[in-house]
């Protein structure tokens, strides 16, 4: 991975073009991201290997079976992906026009391990997927320069919002809830809970509770009932829009 991060460097260093950096990601053949690699099996993890703050960011996402990105932007920033495991579905999309209406798909590919895409705000917008059912997929991505948030759409009616990134793990150290979660993601998180759906008190108290310590899917891993499942469905989905690559 250093020499990787090296070449990184020097081609930034001249201000390669997106196309030189494609044709470099394509070169690249080995297998020393494994070290980087945290799975959770729920959720797709955001590993930052390497960050030159306003030039670039490296980072390991590793997704579990049928796992998927909200649709997103790249602000100012070029975004090339190269599938190192498993398979991967890119979904792109239109900028939406009008306001309340399904968002528009303007193709998709299917990834294999060695495969590279690019993509920027200019190309479009997209989702990615792990299709598979059974396997695990894992994909380096590369932005320069770094994004630090971005917009998440409805797919269903275009709407945007704007949400921060964060890494499940930095140069190989895994990140506490704490530090993945910023007090002000949490009150995001309960403003949009409260919209969702109307919640009995006992089950709100006890996600705060979690949510405090930095454990917030513990007690709805627990809670059995319809509303439980569905508010765990929804944090996941919260959670997804968080973290998006
Ligand atoms: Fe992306």
């Amino acid at each position: 991975m250093e020499d990787l991060v090296a070449g990184i460097n020097m081609l930034i260093a001249k201000d390669a073009s997106p196309e030189v950096m494609v044709q470099y990601f394509q070169n690249y053949k080995n297998d020393d991201w494994k070290k980087y690699a945290m799975w959770d099996p729920y959720r797709y993890t955001r590993n930052l290997i390497e960050e030159v703050d306003g030039k670039y960011s490296l980072i390991l996402l590793c997704w579990p079976e049928s796992n998927a990105s909200a649709i997103h932007d790249h602000p100012n920033s070029d975004c090339i992906m190269k599938c190192l495991s498993g398979t991967v579905k890119e979904t792109r999309f239109a900028w939406p026009e009008k306001k309340k209406t399904k968002m528009t798909e303007t193709g998709y590919t299917v990834g294999t391990e060695g495969d590279v895409i690019h993509i920027n705000d200019d190309l479009g917008l997209h989702r990615v997927e792990n299709p598979s059912s059974s396997e695990g997929a894992v994909t380096l991505h590369f932005y320069f320069p770094c994004i630090h948030e971005c917009l998440v759409f409805d797919e269903e009616t275009g709407k945007a919002r704007r949400v921060k990134m964060t890494y499940t793990s930095i140069r190989g150290v895994k990140q506490t809830p704490q530090q993945k979660f910023l007090p002000s993601s949490y009150a995001h998180f309960f403003e949009e809970l409260s919209n969702f759906v109307n919640l009995n008190n006992c089950l709100v108290s006890d996600i705060g509770k979690s949510g405090a310590s930095g454990g917030l899917f513990a007690v709805l891993h627990r809670a059995e009932n319809p509303l439980a499942e569905a508010v765990r469905r929804f944090v996941l989905s919260f959670e997804n829009q968080l973290e998006v690559r």
